[in-house]
């Protein structure tokens, strides 16, 4: 993990919530803020990892609220505390996601299904909401941005992961309408990965992945640290006239025609 933090950067004076920090593409998205000159407040589920994942990052620069991203509660605690801690929010980085449901669609538990929207759709939208109306984070009166990881499987659909690459083409409409209802003052934009090496991924990949790897252009799999370069330009004022875009950074997959 990146320990130089030098208070200098795109970042320098701003504030992040990174949801799902704990590890991969959400723990590298909080180091690349925090490199930049971030303080961000790291959530995910079970707190001791993210305690553990929080001591990698360069004290001082972060906090930690342990919860689940889908449960209300939880989102207000972090709001509440990134306001006493830090004053304010900047950028706001819906990176909590989960895909526990495999087999074609027709055969999917629709609880199952309803929990993958929840989180997914759901609660990207009740983080946004949540962070507009807290009266002291300051979010609508001017640094505002959202960055919400959507997926590429939100445009072509995957085998078995049906019902993810729906709730990941809701991130992406839900991106794009909510940059045209919050703008100016606001910028919502995503980033949409192909498989990217983390545990969540480790099924599309392990044992296989120099084969998998050929069916993309540029030969490897995602690194983290590719998404979490792609969501800093978009949090970032270097993207100051971009709104409502989805990026897909995957190694050229899609335009290969491939799937994820
Ligand atoms: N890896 C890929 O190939 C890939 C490709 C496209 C899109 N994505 C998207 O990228 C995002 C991050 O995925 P990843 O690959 O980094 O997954 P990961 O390695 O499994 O990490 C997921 C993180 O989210 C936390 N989390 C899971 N469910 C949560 C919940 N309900 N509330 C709060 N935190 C929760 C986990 O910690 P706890 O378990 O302790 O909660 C962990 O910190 C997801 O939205 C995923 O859909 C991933």
């Amino acid at each position: 993990m990146n320990q130089n933090v030098t208070g200098q950067g795109r970042f320098s004076g701003r504030t992040a919530i990174v949801t799902g920090a704990s590890r991969g593409i959400g723990l590298a998205i909080a180091d690349r803020l925090v490199s930049e000159g971030a303080r961000v407040c790291l959530t995910a589920r079970r707190a001791e990892q993210l305690e553990e994942a929080a001591s990698t990052l360069p004290r001082g620069s972060v906090i930690t609220v342990a919860g689940k991203a889908d449960d209300p509660a939880h989102r207000r605690e972090v709001f509440d505390t990134v306001a006493r801690e830090f004053g304010a929010l900047d950028v706001l980085v819906n990176n909590a996601g989960i895909n526990p449901a495999y087999g074609p669609l027709v055969e999917l538990n629709l609880d199952a299904a309803r929990k993958v929207l929840e989180v997914n759709v759901l609660a990207t939208l009740a983080w946004v909401q949540g962070a507009v109306a807290h009266e002291k984070l300051g979010f609508s009166e001017g640094h505002g941005t959202v960055v919400n990881i959507s997926s590429v499987t939100g445009e072509t659909p995957a085998p078995g992961i049906g019902l993810y690459g729906v709730s990941k083409a809701a991130v992406s409409h839900l991106t794009r309408t909510l940059a045209a209802e919050l703008g100016p003052e606001i910028r919502v934009n995503a980033v949409a990965p192909a498989v990217v090496k983390t545990r969540f991924a480790e099924a599309l990949y392990e044992g296989k992945e120099s084969e998998v790897a050929m069916s993309y252009p540029m030969r490897r799999l995602g690194d983290p640290s590719d998404i979490a370069a792609a969501v800093a330009f978009l949090a970032s004022d270097d993207s100051s006239w971009v709104t409502g875009r989805v990026l897909t950074v995957d190694g050229g997959l899609t335009v290969a025609g491939g799937t994820a």
